[in-house]
Formats: C-alpha cells, sequence, structure tokens
C-alpha cells in the first residue's frame, strides 16, 4: 500500500472523481480506555494518548491535503469516546441530528455535539428523542439512507431519522457484537458499497444482496481490523492501512485506498470512519426543499 506520507491526491486515472467534502472530527485530547461497551475495550491494556493524538492529527493533515475541509469541535474532559465524532449525529444540507447514546458513560456527548451544531450554519437542528448513534448507524448512500439497529441505535430511531430528513431509511440488523455500528460492517462508495456479510442478519444480509448486487464483500480479516470502517469521497478510500485485501478490491474497482493508522484508537473499538462525522451537502433533488 501507498505510505501516507507520499500521497499528493494523485490525479485518477479511471473515471472516478473525488469531490471536496467537509468533515467534523474532535481531537483525543481526552481519549482513554477506562470503561468497556464494546469487545474491542480492554481496559487493562494502556493507552499512548500522545501516540493516539499523532495518529489522529495525521488523518486530519491527510484529509485537508486531499482537499477536503476539517472542522473540529472541542473535546470533554470525562468523555474519552468523544473522539468518535462520527456518532455525533448526522448533517445533510440545512439539517442536523444530534445524537442520544445508548450507554450512559457516552450520554454527555449528546448535548456537547448538539451545541457544536447549534452554533453552526444549520437552519434546523434537532436532538433526537430516540436511541441514536449518529453517522455510527446511518450512512448515507444516494437518496437513502442505510441504517444499523442490533446493539445501538433504536428501530423508533430509524423512524424519526426518515421523518426529519425526509429520506427513505432501510433497517438493517447487525448481530456481532464485534461490529456493534453499522459502520464497523459496511462502508459506502461512490456508486455502490462494501460490507461484510455475517455481520448482518440472514434477512438483512438478503436485502443488501438485492439492493447492491455489485458489492465489494469484505473477508473477515479485513472486517476484524475495521477495514470497512473507511470514509470515501468519491475515488480515495481513507481506511485502515491493515485492511490489504479491501484495499486490492478497491483498487480493481477504481478506487485509490489511502492507508491510514489509527492502532490506539482501534483499542476503543474505532477507526477511521469512527473518527469523522461528514457535513452531508443535499444533491440535487435529494431533499425536498424545506420553505
Ligand atoms: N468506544 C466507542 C463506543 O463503543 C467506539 C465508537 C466507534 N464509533 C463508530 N462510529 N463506530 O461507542
Amino acid at each position: 500500500m501507498t505510505s501516507v506520507a507520499t500521497l499528493r491526491a494523485p490525479e485518477p486515472a479511471g473515471t472516478r472523481r473525488p469531490t471536496p467534502r467537509r468533515y467534523l472530527m474532535c481531537r483525543p485530547d481526552h481519549f482513554d480506555v477506562y470503561y468497556a461497551i464494546n469487545p474491542w475495550m480492554d481496559t487493562s491494556a494502556p493507552v499512548d494518548r500522545a501516540l493516539a493524538r499523532a495518529q489522529w492529527e495525521n488523518l486530519r493533515a491527510t484529509y485537508e491535503r486531499h482537499g477536503h475541509l476539517v472542522d473540529v469541535v472541542e473535546g470533554v474532559a470525562a468523555l474519552p469516546d468523544m473522539v468518535f465524532a462520527a456518532n455525533g449525529g448526522l448533517v445533510i444540507g440545512e439539517r442536523a441530528l444530534s445524537a442520544r447514546f445508548a450507554n450512559p458513560e457516552r450520554a454527555a456527548e449528546g448535548p456537547a455535539y448538539h451545541d457544536w451544531l447549534v452554533a453552526q450554519r444549520f437552519t434546523q437542528v434537532l436532538a433526537a428523542r430516540e436511541t441514536n448513534e449518529g453517522e455510527g448507524d446511518f450512512a448515507i448512500a444516494g437518496d437513502r439512507i442505510l441504517a444499523g439497529t442490533g446493539f445501538r441505535s433504536s428501530r423508533a430511531a430509524h423512524e424519526e431519522v426518515q421523518e426529519f430528513f425526509e429520506l427513505p431509511v432501510i433497517s438493517l440488523e447487525l448481530i456481532d457484537p464485534r461490529f456493534y455500528h453499522l459502520d464497523t460492517a459496511l462502508m459506502v462508495l461512490d456508486d455502490t458499497i462494501a460490507y461484510y456479510p455475517a455481520a448482518f442478519s440472514g434477512e438483512s444480509a438478503r436485502l443488501l444482496a438485492g439492493m447492491y448486487p455489485d458489492a465489494l464483500l469484505a473477508t473477515e480479516d479485513d472486517a476484524n481490523v475495521l477495514g470497512l470502517n473507511g470514509v470515501c469521497d468519491g475515488y480515495h478510500v481513507f481506511m485502515s492501512e491493515r485492511a490489504t485485501g479491501l484495499a486490492a478490491q478497491l483498487r480493481a474497482r477504481g478506487y485509490e485506498p489511502v492507508g491510514i493508522d489509527l492502532s490506539e484508537l482501534l483499542k476503543a473499538g474505532g477507526s477511521v470512519k469512527c473518527c469523522t462525522m461528514e457535513q452531508h451537502s443535499v444533491r440535487m433533488g435529494a431533499l425536498p426543499s424545506t420553505d
């Protein structure tokens, strides 16, 4: 895999083109693992916060080098998982829905992200009424939203999201505790998705196979390093450098994988996508006007 240091936003050789994105991240100033709310978290394993910060700064710099805008929300002491900005909410166009966390350990992150969203340019900002872990469980895929449930966000949250954003929501059931958020098991690409079928109930896996017959199917090895927890800008796929099989599959489809090392954040069960909330712009025709 190409080393991150040498990447200079190469010109795509094929037909895929990156489009500039706007992300929200939270510096891991308070990152730690002193509670365990998913199987990745081992409270007896030491965390190197300085290394976590350096890895995070590299991700941020990599986005910026590839032409993307990164907003940063201030972390809050005693909220060690706040670095996982994807969970803070869901933003599409002028509308923003802030999260309501499933676990009490993360509950105070909801209001912290809400306050940040309120201070921005959005015309409608709502705090979720139902248990909703933001982009961790909700993936914008063109004019629809794929939504995970089973461990964190509730089915009632799927309905709330459908009503608030006026976009169809497809509910998918996660069944493997290692893949507790949708974004650990499924990644939206430019015109299709990549996912790990065994993370889903039989019914949900069949639904995905029917909707995306050309999807990339990740191996267990790639899923196990959270290779699917990546961010695609239409051409580049920012993702764990450890998911080498998935990177090869992506290259064969005309994408450019950009390998990222977030080994310290992985100790809390997170990777690239977890650290990144995309502030999605509205595609023409995707959302009806609010006035
Ligand atoms: N320790 C965090 C949790 O269990 C990790 C969250 C990762 N975020 C994500 N979008 N998958 O909630």
